[in-house]
């Protein structure tokens, strides 16, 4: 047998529901916010995320899936959305119609991370990407509608943690203090964090591995090395927040595995147990260097992505169900050849007029066929032999009431339909379908 690769999963039919009914209420929050939705390659050139040899986060130096195709081009599967955005809205000029481009995606990542619950080598990813504006109004405004994912999905216990990182003088002056108090111990920091020391000493902070040495908490605060600029700009963030009424938490340490940022950075924290290291359900920041970076004109942007699968895991461990289990319309029991047949016409008419339908493909019992019709928790259950053939007849049955009569075979499309509209404001599934289709 052969099995699927190391951190990959299936999402079996039973669970698709749950996702179609994620992807639904993503499309609603950014319908509300009016972002516009864009669908990038899955994989892009090498260089769209490979663009700063000193770029020191685990995604791009120890995570990507980077081949060469036939021609020997250099391919990244893409690790996260942001980048791809950023390269398609310079290479299709989204900046000329609109100073403003807002925009979300959804559909697989790929990092070569080592697999745990909520740690996938594929992964789905939900993001939002505003780009054009550098007002700080934005930056609360994308938090906002994360919260609002949240809020649509009934997650309750969820915190948000931001930090600035400031502009480029702020961090500079931050980044001298930082590479003195770290040069003293230099000896006791992790491999990767001597490089970091060299080649980016904030990621140090992000480091999972020293963050509880005491060297660590007496770490200079970025916070205390914020130009005017910087420091007025986070202001108004928090202040925008605080007008939404949206809580969140200041974290100093809080500096993002991802190198493009600058100013805002901040990350939507789930609080289960089992989650551990994973509980990062969402994060983002402002990168206003990336479009520049990447060859583009000089175009600020902020955005934040949520792992998919770990909302999902967050709202099942929240004891909510996102989606009802599926049902059909009608289910036509068929005994014998002839009313196969009659069952495979008479199901397509009820298709056509936009009913969901299923019979019997496996020439089962009486009995068997009862079983499918409610394994597939059927509304209405048809049952057709030769005796209501030669008669022109149906029996029909209504799950929802127990009711049974026998009717013109050539009725059962408007009987069916009558029926639920008789009921249109009933709370059976088959209604819902139904309202769904209308
Ligand atoms: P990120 O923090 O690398 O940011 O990923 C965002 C979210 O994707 C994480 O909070 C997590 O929920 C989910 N995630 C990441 N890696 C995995 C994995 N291996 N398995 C399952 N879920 C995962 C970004 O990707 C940035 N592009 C976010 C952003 C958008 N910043 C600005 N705009």
């Amino acid at each position: 047998m052969i099995a699927k690769p190391k951190g990959t999963y299936d999402i079996l039919p039973f669970e698709v529901n749950d996702w179609v009914k994620l992807e639904e209420v993503v499309r609603k929050v950014c319908r509300l916010y009016n972002y516009k939705e864009i669908r990038t390659p899955i994989f892009e050139s090498f260089n769209v995320f490979h663009r700063d040899i000193n770029d020191t986060s685990d995604m791009v130096t120890k995570e990507t899936y980077d081949f060469k195709d036939r021609s020997e081009r250099l391919i990244t599967l893409r690790p996260e959305g942001t980048a791809g955005v950023a390269r398609a809205f310079i290479e299709n000029k989204l900046y000329v119609d609109n100073p403003v481009n807002k925009l979300f995606y959804m559909g697989p990542m790929f990092r070569y991370e080592r697999p745990q619950k909520g740690r996938n080598r594929q992964f789905n990813q939900f993001g939002v990407e505003a780009l054009g504006s550098d007002s700080p109004l934005i930056d609360a405004e994308v938090i906002a509608l994360g919260a609002s994912v949240i809020r649509s999905l009934g997650l309750k216990d969820v915190k948000v943690k931001i930090n600035t990182l400031g502009d480029q003088e702020s961090r500079a002056n931050y980044r001298d203090v930082l590479v003195k108090h770290f040069s003293q111990y230099k000896e006791c920091l992790c491999e990767d964090c001597k490089n970091r020391l060299v080649k980016n000493p904030l990621r140090i902070l992000d480091c999972k591995v020293d963050r509880d040495q005491e060297f660590f908490k007496t770490a200079p605060k970025i916070k205390d090395y914020l130009n005017d600029y910087s420091k007025k700009r986070f202001e108004t963030v928090l202040s925008a927040l605080d007008g939404m009424q949206l809580k969140y938490e200041l974290d100093d340490n809080l500096v993002r595995g991802l190198d493009y940022y600058s100013h805002t950075v901040f990350e939507l924290e789930v609080n289960i147990p089992e989650f551990g290291a994973q509980n990062v359900i969402g994060a983002g920041g402002r990168y206003d260097n990336l479009i520049k970076d990447l060859d583009g004109p000089d175009t600020p942007g902020v955005g934040m992505a949520f792992g998919m699968e770990r909302l999902l895991l967050a709202t099942s461990y929240a004891g909510k169900k996102l989606s009802k289990p599926d049902s059909i319309h009608v289910y036509f029991i068929s005994l014998g050849e002839r009313a196969r047949l009659e069952s495979l016409k008479l199901a397509n008419i009820c298709r056509i007029g936009g009913l969901t339908c299923e019979m019997d493909y496996k020439e089962r019992g009486i009995k068997g066929q009862f079983k499918e019709a409610d394994k597939n928790n059927a509304r209405f259950t048809c049952i057709l032999g030769d005796n209501e053939l030669d008669s022109f007849t149906i029996n029909i049955k209504d799950n929802a009431t127990d009711e049974q009569e026998t009717i013109s075979l050539y009725d059962v499309y408007p009987y069916i339909i009558n029926k639920l509209n008789a009921q249109a404001q009933g709370p059976c599934a088959a209604c819902n379908v139904k309202k769904e289709n209308n």
